[in-house]
């Protein structure tokens, strides 16, 4: 595999480039445009992760554009603060809940739980002792606040004289969870009532433990750990002032105990700081995380789990030798130069069974080129969010940079560029050729999330792989489709949607199989070219999506996800780090763990 430069170890390169003058990095650069106005940030973009020294694996031509634009302050002067992300621990007990301490002892409650007997008291056998223990303060609570136990409730009280602070209840509606997405969000709650009590400590119990199924106990255990985390989490690290974050520690009661819950709570951990910071990356602003800054961000997972990766980052000249025009076509009108990013993941042991490829959409912003977004409902200030799919990989990256799993071989790549307006931009009408030969007559430059798939398709073939899966905010059809929560998949193999589909069961996320109705692909015929890049409004993700098969082997088994819809939560105007769980499940899968 070709670097972009050399082979010496990035830290060393970066930080012999740092001590160098500005101006001396600026002529270094090979950006067409002159970078100073447009630069990215410090390289400073998720300050809590831990530096690590980097070990003699990673492998990374860091090119002088990436560590000029780090040494350049952003566009608006903005650098991110250093906010550490929650560190919880969690530990799974199995005692009752009587001998636990700390600041509340959270419940977790179905309707059901809350009947009461002919003396009013409660027939819950966790409900009566603790409203025993607490002098009928629990029932008189519940009346009071008229809490009936629907999904979301909550109420708090504030005890004196007993091991627990404050005690709360929360409301599971009608049964306890039996999937991820619901223990998860009791999670969420947990983590809501602890905030706002303040608590570093807490312990959970569910009132009928037993309506959980014993072989759903590991994964609810870890599901109402990640969530508990993913709740706590608000990202402030670009707002002047950042709340405090109290919660330390949390047990986890009647869910069992020992080594493989343990380990489970481990991997929730893991997941969660993947998800984290792949929710970092879309809600950071595409005037701090250029191409550049996501290409450093990446080579930094590289170097921090310099055990199991290795990154190579590829500039223009070096596309331009693999022949990326498509890609190439779309980064030209930018004056932040594009990244191709590859990390490699191989086991400790180097022992391989499968190898796969994850493919993300990296479009640090789409302002719709020469097809400009206009008019309301475009959302063009949104599109910060369109590298959305480049997130999901690195975040999964990230997790499995920490769990290592053995025997799989992963390929993260992502073709990072800007699709921005100006002289040296590709028109409409314009015809681009991929690496894989093809030529593609330009019909709208917006549809350009699908020209930088293209080469990096072809690109993950080339690395010899069984499988790749892509993830892109693909197009607005699929939101129209689908809705905000919902990410479409296509894909020809049923196998493969099958794994997928065992993978969103255990990570809460949701996918909808769609067609690739080969029909459809009439419209993407050119009179003068291979094919156009848009077939029209009918079938958008459809179209979209057939494009894209024509830059994958038919030998390798490929899925693509459109997640235009649930990347992004409108209600928190933020980022949800849709992707990474399912992604991490999947590889998971695909070990021999
Ligand atoms: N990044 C957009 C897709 C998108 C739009 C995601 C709205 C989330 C919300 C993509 O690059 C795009 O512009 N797609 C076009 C395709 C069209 C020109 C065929 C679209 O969906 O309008
Ligand atoms: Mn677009
Ligand atoms: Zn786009």
């Amino acid at each position: 595999m070709a670097t972009a430069a050399s082979t010496t170890s990035a830290a060393v390169l970066v930080s012999r480039l740092l001590r160098l003058s500005p101006r001396l990095l600026r002529r270094l650069s090979v950006t067409r445009a002159p970078p100073a106005a447009l630069a990215s940030s410090s390289g400073r973009l998720l300050p809590p992760l831990a530096r690590h020294p980097l070990g003699h694996r990673a492998r990374m031509g860091h090119t002088a554009a990436a560590a000029a634009a780090a040494a350049e302050p952003a566009l608006g002067l903005t650098k991110p603060n250093a906010v550490e992300p929650p560190q919880v621990t969690f530990s799974a007990k199995d005692v009752e809940f009587s001998e636990c301490k700390g600041d509340i002892l959270v419940v977790a409650v179905t309707e059901k739980d809350l009947s009461k007997d002919a003396d009013s008291k409660f027939e819950n056998a966790v409900l009566k002792k603790l409203d025993g223990q607490l002098g009928g303060l629990l029932s008189e609570a519940a009346a009071e606040e008229d809490f009936t136990g629907k999904t979301g409730q909550s109420v708090v009280l504030r005890l004196a004289g007993q091991g627990f602070k404050r005690v709360g209840l929360i409301g599971l509606g009608q049964n306890a969870p039996s999937t991820a997405a619901a223990s998860r969000g009791l999670g969420e709650s947990v983590a809501s009532v602890a905030k706002a009590a303040q608590a570093s400590t807490a312990a959970i119990v569910l009132a009928s433990p037993s309506e959980i199924q014993e072989e759903f106990k590991l994964t609810a255990a870890a599901a109402i750990a990640s969530g508990t985390v993913l709740g706590l989490y608000e990202d402030s690290r670009y707002k002047s002032e950042s709340k405090k974050v109290h919660l330390k520690q949390v047990d986890i009661i009647g869910l069992g105990s020992g080594a493989e819950v343990d380990q489970k709570l481990k991997y929730a951990n893991d997941l969660s700081s993947g998800v984290i910071f792949g929710r970092e990356l879309v809600n950071s602003p595409a005037n701090v995380l250029t191409p550049a800054v996501l290409a450093e961000e990446a080579s930094k997972i590289a170097s921090t789990y310099s055990d199991v990766f290795t990154a190579t980052i590829l500039d223009v000249e070096k596309c331009k030798e693999l022949k990326m025009g498509s890609y190439l076509g779309v980064a030209a009108a930018s004056a932040n130069p594009p990244h191709f990013i590859h990390l490699c993941y191989k086991p400790t042991d180097g022992n391989v069974k499968r190898t796969l490829a994850i493919v993300g959409k990296g479009l640090t912003f789409d302002s719709g080129g020469y097809n400009i977004k206009t008019g309301p409902g475009c959302s063009i200030e949104l599109m910060k969010f369109d590298m959305g799919g480049s997130a999901a990989v690195f975040g999964a990256a990230k997790a499995l940079g920490q769990i290592k799993p053995p025997g799989v071989e992963v390929h993260f790549i992502v073709a990072a560029c800007e699709n921005m307006i100006s002289g040296t931009g590709m028109r409409p009408g314009d015809i681009v050729t991929a690496s894989n030969g093809k030529t593609i007559e330009i019909n709208n430059t917006d549809a350009e999330g699908r020209l930088t798939l293209a080469d990096a398709l072809v690109y993950a073939c080339n690395q010899g792989v069984e499988k790749i899966i892509d993830l892109a905010t693909l197009t607005g059809a699929c939101v129209i489709a689908l809705g905000p929560s919902i990410a479409g998949v296509f894909t020809p193999s049923d196998e493969l949607a099958k794994e997928v589909t065992a993978a969103s069961e255990v990570s809460g996320e949701k996918f909808w199989r769609l067609p690739l109705e080969e029909s459809y692909w009439e419209s993407m015929k050119s009179g003068v070219a291979d094919m156009v890049n848009t077939g029209g409004r009918q079938g958008g993700s459809i179209t979209a999506a057939l494009f894209l098969k024509q830059f994958v082997d038919e030998k390798v088994q490929w899925m693509h996800i459109d997640m235009a819809g649930p990347v992004w939560n409108d209600k928190k105007r933020a980022a949800t780090g849709f992707g990474v769980s399912t992604l991490v499940e999947w590889v998971l899968k695909n070990s021999s763990s």
